[in-house]
């Protein structure tokens, strides 16, 4: 490439997620100011293996900031995995001249470039960028929050209908390995209750709590809706098993709906554009002062650089205090003996 200024590439890689156009358009207005040509390898990891780029001017960049989706397309990438593709990677890299990749994207894009950066010698910087909220080091993901948001308002359309039908529904989040989603997406909806990775016990053990709390609260409020929240992944043979499971258990009838990927797409809500923005703008500041390896985050409102390692290494968990705060409002029990329903 002929260019007298240094370059630095962006891709987004992985599930999209509200605000990574918001993160592309702040890296790359700060890269231009810095000095930088900047120029976005498409669809994840296979932009760098095939040389499939654009380049980012101002002008590509200027009114994306409320767009879902990534200009820049994503994909999962298996090869990756593989040596000679980093090789292949870093090769093509040093070919473009580029001396700053940032990759936004979750805890499989940051360890791609942990692998890449044995061979290639520029700086790698980690944005972090997934619905699932799933990334330690951080307070939250560029996405989260709109993921959280768009999750609520389909439960709350789905509560109308079980309302006005005194059904039980079982809705189904995203969030392949963690519960942030589910755990946030049913305390925010007044769910009944809510299965995810971090109370689940074994799936008879779950079926008796469930079928319990059911039969507590038809008793205590007669007919009524009853919403549960679960996230993927979780159980057995997914939650249409689920219902036939509780039906089989308890004779208890129930609707599932996945809400699936209506979750990752939409406007990102400006909660996610701004920590998008801030996060793009760490991230020029510490290739600007020569650092790699680096995830940028916020902690405690306060942008923070986060080794690559700790960030991919570590196990984010659900703070506790939500857990109690959902078992405490729905402790039907509790509540029952205080004759207050
Ligand atoms: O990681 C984000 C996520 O949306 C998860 O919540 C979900 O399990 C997964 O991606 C789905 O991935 P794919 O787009 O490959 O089906």
């Amino acid at each position: 490439m002929s260019s007298q200024k240094p370059v630095l590439a962006v891709l987004t890689s992985g599930g999209d997620s509200p605000g990574m156009n918001a993160a592309i358009r702040s890296c790359t207005l700060a890269a231009l100011q810095s000095g930088y040509k900047v120029i976005g390898f498409t669809h994840g990891y296979y932009g760098i293996l095939q040389n499939k780029y654009i380049e980012l001017h101002e002008h590509v960049v200027r009114d994306i900031i409320h767009c879902g989706g990534t200009i820049l397309k994503s994909a999962r990438c298996p090869e990756f995995k593989e040596d000679e593709s980093q090789q292949q990677a870093a090769k093509n890299l040093e070919e473009l001249n580029v001396k700053a990749l940032i990759v936004i994207g979750g805890d499989g894009s940051f360890n791609g470039l942990i692998q890449l950066s044995r061979y290639y010698k520029g700086q790698v910087i980690g944005l972090p960028g997934t619905i699932d909220n799933d990334i330690d080091g951080t307070d939250y993901t560029i996405g989260f929050a709109t993921a959280v948001e768009t999750a609520i308002e389909a439960v709350d359309k789905i509560r109308d209908t079980a309302d006005a039908f005194e059904r039980i529904f079982i809705v189904e989040v995203m969030g392949r390995h963690s519960g942030f989603l589910a755990l946030n997406v049913g305390i925010a909806s007044g769910a009944e209750q809510i299965i995810t990775f971090e109370n689940f016990i074994n799936p008879g053990k779950e079926l008796k709590k469930i079928a319990e709390h059911i039969s507590l609260c038809k008793k205590q409020r007669g007919m009524s809706s009853y919403l549960i929240v679960a996230a993927e992944n979780l159980w057995p043979g997914g939650v249409y098993r689920l219902a036939e499971d509780l039906g089989n258990y308890a004779n208890i009838k129930c609707t599932p709906c996945v809400l699936g990927y209506i979750q990752r797409g939409g406007n990102p809500l400006a909660k996610d554009r701004i920590l998008a923005t801030k996060l793009g703008v760490g991230a020029i500041r510490a290739i600007d002062n020569g650092k790699t390896m680096l995830m940028i985050a916020e902690c405690n409102r306060d942008i923070k650089e986060v080794s690559l390692a700790i960030a991919v290494g570590h196990t984010k968990t659900v703070n506790k205090d939500l857990l109690q705060a959902q078992e405490s409002v729905l402790d039907i029990a509790a509540l029952a003996k205080q004759q207050v329903l």
